[in-house]
This record gives structure tokens, sequence and C-alpha cells, in this order.
């Protein structure tokens, strides 16, 4: 089937940025993003561009380019699934909150939701495309409920997991590592798969396109995203031990990364990861595992979260400890508030848990951060449920310069990693402070002779 029409549900951090550079490099597919929450759509639509809800570098460009020649942003759910040949399902599937495997499953609600929807209104034939991650053989669940409730169209149920990571979403999607489409084996299948793989043509070389059966491409998603994570807890873990032993955890990083069997990218011990995905991710695997009995595999994988756990809690203590034991009134400055640069998502941010337990310890927070809206950084807080919002308010206050941030505190915690943070003027930000003046960098992006010269008590993650 030659694709012209293309539906997305879900206008969310995959949905917009996957979709407008399908449309940037289709031109002649017509593609229109829905979602229920009218605010997100109102905002994609807004005029000024820089107002899209969603900001990774180089987008708003490509959202101006294609905006009303053949992307679209809607709320009529039902018109464009009517429309499209090909649907994307690309909403949210978080960790479940109640009920059988809560806290560890993916919570499906809202992907069965798009199923049944894509069946009421189908009139003719559909290829349906899992966009989101979804726990191995979820498209026998899509595809049974749209073949028993549909209205005898034919569906063909592809899987086309999303490997982006946000603050690199635009060049991830133009210059892809490959593109991954499972399909059913059947004549038909093969021809789905062909109608996706013909989209992608459009700019990612052949070569870069792997097909494979379902149930691989959904289990490599998690796959992906549990061993990326792994490398994050097993350098973490070696942070723990350099600290203790004198070793620097940035030279062995970069002692091993040189061996080509390993290389050198996602070596960067930190605070811990956050996101929306790794922890989720790797908890649905450990659930998977587990309800097929498997508890020495769910318990490997498991490891990962329990250490990235430990390193958030590990950051924070380590402030209360160095600050003489006591951070109860004394004035902590954050910098940063995403979970990581160049994005506006603090999603599992781990300054969200650093913030809590420090809150705990009575201390005031100052938080800046070059893209995360005040109201945001409160609202994190509160759904962690620790405290009333009242008493947030109190402790933590989000200001709009890191000079105010840092004016008069008694340490300072970065733990996000944006670039204009190394071009600070460090001297003032020194002669603002009480005294010893603490740096807690668990991000490992300042340099340690220059900020020692200035006078600051530095500590980094790892060494
Ligand atoms: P998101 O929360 O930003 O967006 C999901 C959107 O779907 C929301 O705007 C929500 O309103 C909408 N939605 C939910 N149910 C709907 C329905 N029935 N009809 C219409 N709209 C509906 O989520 P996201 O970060 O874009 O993630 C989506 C999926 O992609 C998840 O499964 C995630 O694991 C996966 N993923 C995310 C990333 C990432 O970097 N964020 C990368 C790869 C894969
Ligand atoms: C991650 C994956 O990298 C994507 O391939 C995947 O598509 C996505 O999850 C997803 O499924 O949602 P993302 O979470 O956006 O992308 O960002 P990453 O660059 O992976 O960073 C995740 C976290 O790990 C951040 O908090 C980051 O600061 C941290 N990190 C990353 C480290 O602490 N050290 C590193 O070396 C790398």
């Amino acid at each position: 089937m030659k694709i012209t029409k293309i539906c997305c549900i879900g206008a969310g951090y995959v949905g917009g940025p996957t979709m407008a550079i399908i449309a940037q490099k289709c031109p002649h597919i017509q593609v229109t993003v829905v979602d229920l929450n009218e605010n997100r759509i109102a905002a994609w639509n807004d005029k000024n561009v820089e107002k899209i809800p969603i900001y990774e570098p180089g987008l708003s460009d490509i959202v101006a380019e294609a905006r009303g020649r053949n992307l679209f942003f809607s709320t009529d759910v039902d018109a464009a699934i009517d429309e499209a040949q090909l649907i994307f399902i690309s909403v949210n599937t978080p960790t479940k909150t109640f009920g059988k495997g809560k806290g560890m499953a993916a919570d499906l609600k809202y992907i069965e939701l798009c199923a049944r929807q894509i069946a009421k209104v189908a009139k003719d034939n559909k290829i349906v495309v899992e966009k989101s991650t979804l726990p191995v053989r979820t498209a026998e669940a899509i595809k049974s409920i749209l073949d028993n409730t549909g209205n005898g169209v034919q569906f063909q149920i592809l899987s086309n997991p999303e490997f982006l990571a946000e603050g690199t979403a635009v060049t991830d999607l133009l210059f892809p590592d490959r593109i991954l489409i499972g399909g059913d084996t059947s004549v038909e299948g093969q021809d789905a798969i062909q109608s996706l793989v013909d989209v992608y043509a459009n700019w990612v070389s052949e070569d870069k396109i792997l097909t494979t059966n379902v149930w691989s491409s959904e289990l490599s998603k998690l796959t992906a995203n549990a061993f990326l994570a792994q490398r994050i807890s097993s350098i973490n873990a070696m942070s723990e031990l350099c600290e203790k032993t004198g070793a620097d955890v940035n030279e062995v990083a970069r002692a091993i990364g040189m061996d080509s069997r390993i290389g050198p990218k996602f070596l960067k011990s930190s605070v811990g990861f956050g996101g929306s995905c790794f922890q989720k991710d790797i908890l649905n695997l450990v659930y998977i595992a587990k309800s097929y009995g498997l508890n020495e595999v769910a318990d490997y994988w498991e490891q990962v979260i329990i250490m990235n756990d430990h390193q958030k809690r590990r950051f924070s203590s380590k402030i209360v400890q160095t600050l003489y034991n006591t951070v109860a009134d004394k004035k902590i400055a954050f910098l940063g508030w995403a979970f990581k640069k160049d994005t506006n998502d603090t999603r599992e941010s781990a300054a969200i848990y650093v913030a809590d337990d420090l809150i705990n310890e009575q201390a005031n927070i100052a938080v800046f951060d070059p893209k995360v809206e005040a109201d945001k950084v409160l609202t994190d807080l509160n759904y962690l449920d620790t405290r009333t919002a009242d008493k947030n308010k109190e402790k933590l206050t989000v200001v709009p310069s890191p000079y105010e941030a840092c004016a008069n505190a008694h340490a300072i915690a970065v733990l996000t990693e944006w670039d204009e943070f190394v071009t600070y003027d460090w001297i003032r930000i020194y002669n603002s402070m009480q005294k010893p003046a603490f740096v807690f960098d668990g991000r490992n992006v300042l340099n340690r002779a220059e900020m020692e010269k200035i006078g600051f008590v530095y500590q980094s993650v790892g060494s």
C-alpha cells in the first residue's frame, strides 16, 4: 500500500518530533498528530512556533516548515483515524500504580483505548503501528481487540519502536542508527512492513532499516534501554568504589572506554539516570521475566534500578554529611532540574529525589534551570506526596538566574549537565556564598582544578 495519509495518536515527546520529521521528509504524505490533551494540541498549533510544548534543539524550525503544509495537530481523533491508511500509536505507557503488577508492569490502558477507538472508527483496512514502548506480545492483545470489535476490516499490526533520546531527538530522527520494524510473516504482514519501510526510505538508507518478527522488535526496545541503563549503573557502582580508593571514575571510564569492545559512550558517572523510560522499561522487563518464572533474569535486571536508587540517595546523604551533618535551614542551590541537558522534560529527574531528601532534612532549596518552568518543579515535588504543597513551596523556590540561586547558599548541587553552567562567572558566585562554599557536582561537568583555585570545596561523583 502506498501511504499518503498518516495519523499519530499521542502528541508527546515521541509523537510530536517523530511526526514532524516524517512530515518534513515526506511532503507527499499528510501527517496528522492527535491527542486528547487540548492544551498540548493548542501549544503545538501556537502561532509562535517557539511555544510548542516540547523543547528540542532544531525542532521548532522543522515544525515551522511543515505545519499547515502536510503536518497537522488536532484533537479530532476519529477524523484522523478515519482518513489514515497508517496509524502510529504513540501514547504513554507508564508503570502501573494499582492492582496486579503495581509499581512494575506497564499500564496499557491508553494503548487499549486507542485500539478500541481505531476498531470503532475504521471503515477500511489499516496498518496499526506500535510506536510506544510495549511489553513483548502486546501486539497480540491489540490484534485481538481490533479483530473482535472492528467493523470487519483488516488490520496489520507492526512494531516500530522509537530509539530517540531527548535533547538530541531531531538528530537521532534524521540520522538514526537503525529503524526497527517488526511484522507478521504472512504476505499481508510483509506488505505492511514494506509500506512503512517506504516511508522511512525517504531519508534513511535501506541498510539501516531492519525488519524482524513482531516479538523480536517489541523485546529489542526493552533490551536496548536495559543495556543502556545497565552501563550507567555499572559505572555508578564503580564511582562509589572510586571515592573510597582514590581512583577517579572519569579516568577509569576513559581507560575502559578505549577498549573497542566496551566503547566510550554511556560511561558518564552521575547522580543517577532519570527520564520517563529507563526505570519504567526495566521494571516492565523485570515483571515480564517474573511472570514467566525467570527469577534470576528478573533479579539481574532489577539490580540496575536498585543501584540507581542508591546513587541518588547517596548523593543527598553526602551533601548532608559534608555540611557538618546538618542542612536544616541552610540554603542549597540546585543548578538544573531537567533529567538531562537540552530538554525541558523532568520526568523521574534525579533532582526531584535529591530535593525531597534534603527537604526532609529541612534544607531550603533554590532551583535554577534554563528551560524548566517554575510550576513544573513544584508539581514534580508535590507528585511524590511526601508533604503538603504549602510546605514544599515554603522550602523550595525557583529563581530566574543562577546568581540568585547561589547567593548566600552554603552549597551548590549540579543536577543537570547544561553546557551553559561552565560559562558562569564562578568567582562572582563564590563571593556571594557562605563559606566554606561547597559544590557537589552530580554530573561531572565543572573543572575541579579551576573550582578549587577559586576557593570552592569541590566534590564530584566518583572522585
Ligand atoms: P508523553 O506522555 O509525552 O505523550 C503521550 C501522549 O499521548 C500524551 O500527550 C497523552 O495525552 C496522549 N494520549 C494518551 N492516551 C491517548 C488517547 N487514547 N488518545 C489520544 N491521545 C492520547 O509520552 P512520550 O514520552 O511521548 O512516550 C510515548 C511512548 O514512547 C512511551 O511508550 C515511551 O516509553 C516511548 N518512548 C519515549 C521516548 C522519550 O524519549 N520520551 C523515547 C522512546 C520511546
Ligand atoms: C533513552 C535512550 O537513550 C533512548 O535510546 C530511548 O529511546 C529513550 O531512553 C526512551 O526509550 O525513552 P533518554 O532517556 O531520553 O533516552 O536520554 P539518555 O541520553 O538515555 O539519558 C537518560 C539518563 O541517563 C539521563 O538522566 C542522563 O543524564 C543519564 N546518563 C546518560 C548518565 O547518567 N550517564 C551517561 O553516560 C548517559
